[in-house]
């Protein structure tokens, strides 16, 4: 099939990448001529993982213009991909989806493409944009009728291409059967899993196929806003059991271990921590309680989650606070920026509060992040950090070093050694990924979320797994 995708964001680059590797011919449109301009000479405008690769792989079928009049008038789908920010109000601003219906609605021609909505919309969007597409064609006298699929991604970063080629399920807002054996027809290899699997992406152990689940377009729009809704509501819900587990001396890891184990329940994100962040958890949470408000229904559970979350994002000034009594003149290292491992996006990272309170609180810090260290320099260039180039410089005359971003790498640092180099052997742990053991043995003093200091319930959770 011939797909144009509008929008090369992390979304519109994953699924064209995708769609060309499985057999597509793809045409991305963007409107940043740099963008376009790096992309045509092979360069990323994102760090993910195996993305280069998969795009090597494709060349031929896939290219990229920011020149809208080069719009195929042929194409048989047109993927919409594009941001859709909070606006002024609170609301999603839908300005880039509405401009990408116009510019679809002014050039299509009697043999209308199908059209796939993929950016995070408010429910509600699709038949809006629709109804907006049909117009632009009556006014230029053409009867035919629309076809708009809502098809919304839920590909994380860093794993975004995995995600595209191994989904659990397709989502797909659709009115008719026709429409389903359209999607049926695009996904194919996919669904089917008959594709050879790229280099670097191998295909998971499992034998099972993604499902298409067809459903009606504001239903599918309202799962995507579900599905992250939910998981940020699990992730704040243990760090909110983290602390009362640590108030009453209990272990958050075996809580966690011992509630995922029920299978109704299920061990993934249960990992306690500083707290979520990212481009999505955040922005479509704050949406969906906005688009609640506007329908009466206020969400209180999502809020919640959201209060919990910002509140764990203090917990390591305070932690800080409460071992070394002041944070003013002291030094603060911080291992990670990135919101997760994999990444080097820093859109609503937990990092960026944590410099804020401990600068605030008069604090000098020093930071290193294994893939974000340009970004954070071009993007947050008035925060008072000092870059250190390496993990092992950071340590260096520091009060205490505490663990943002869980790197596979900062698992695996000589601590004893760099334990030496600082002033105070104090490390928070605020991903409860460390060897709390390990660590006390070096002299450390571990704050880590959830958990005693030292580590008591990990001991027992060994002997109950062995
Ligand atoms: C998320 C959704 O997973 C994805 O389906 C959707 O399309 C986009 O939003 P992403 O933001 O890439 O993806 O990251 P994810 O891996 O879900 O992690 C989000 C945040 O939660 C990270 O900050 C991570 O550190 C945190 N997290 C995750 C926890 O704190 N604990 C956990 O157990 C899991």
């Amino acid at each position: 099939m011939k797909v144009i995708i509008i929008g090369c964001g992390y979304v519109g680059l994953s699924t064209g990448i995708v769609l060309a590797y499985i057999g597509h011919e793809v045409t991305l449109i963007d409107r940043d001529e740099e963008k376009i301009a790096k992309l045509r000479a092979g360069e990323l405008p994102i760090y993910e993982h195996g993305l280069q690769e998969v795009l090597r792989a494709s060349a031929g079928r896939i290219s990229f213009t920011d020149d809208w009049d080069s719009f195929d008038t042929n194409a048989d789908a047109v993927v919409i991909a594009v941001g859709t920010p909070i606006g002024e109000g609170g609301g999603v601003d839908l300005t880039y989806v509405r401009a990408a219906v116009k510019e679809i609605g002014a050039r299509v021609n009697g043999n209308l493409p199908v059209i796939l909505l993929k950016s995070t919309v408010p429910p509600g969007t699709g038949r809006e944009m629709r109804a907006l597409l049909q117009q632009k064609l009556a006014e230029r006298g053409m009867k035919s009728k629309v076809t708009l699929i809502s098809n919304p991604e839920f590909l994380r970063e860093g794993q975004a291409l995995f995600d595209s080629f191994y989904p659990d399920r397709i989502v797909a807002g659709i009115d008719s059967h026709e429409e389903e054996a359209f999607l049926t027809a695009l996904y194919q290899p996919v669904l089917l899993q008959d594709f050879i699997p790229p280099h670097g992406i191998p295909r998971p152990g499992n034998d099972r196929l993604p499902a298409l689940f067809a459903t009606d377009l504001t239903s599918a729009e309202l799962i995507k806003y579900a599905a992250n809704a939910f998981l940020a509501v699990k992730i704040s819900f243990i760090n909110e059991f983290a602390n009362l587990a640590e108030s009453v001396g209990a272990d958050i890891t075996a809580v966690a271990r011992g509630i995922g184990l029920d299978q109704r329940i299920g061990p993934q994100f249960l990992q306690a921590g500083i707290g979520w962040g990212g481009s999505c958890f955040g922005k479509d949470m704050r949406a969906i309680l906005h688009a609640g408000k506007r329908h009466q229904s206020e969400l209180p559970i999502v809020r919640a989650a959201l209060e919990v979350n910002q509140t764990q994002r203090e917990l390591v000034a305070k932690k800080l606070q409460a071992k070394l009594n002041s944070l003013a003149g002291r030094t603060i290292g911080l291992l990670g920026l990135a919101f997760k491992p994999g990444t080097d996006d820093l859109r609503d990272a937990p990092s960026l509060d944590i410099i804020r309170q401990l600068v605030g609180g008069g604090a000098r810090v020093k930071v290193y992040d294994p893939a974000a260290m340009e970004r954070l320099a071009c993007e947050h260039s008035t925060l008072d950090v000092e870059c250190c180039p390496t993990a092992e410089s950071l340590f260096e005359g520091c009060d205490a070093v505490v663990l943002v971003t869980e790197w596979e790498e900062f698992l695996h640092l000589p601590y004893a050694e760099l334990g030496e180099r600082m002033r105070e052997k104090l490390l928070v742990d605020g991903r409860n990924v460390l060897d709390q053991k390990m660590l006390t043995d070096a002299g450390f003093t571990v704050c880590s979320v959830g958990r005693s200091d030292t580590g008591g319930g990990r001991e027992w959770l060994g002997a109950v797994y062995k």
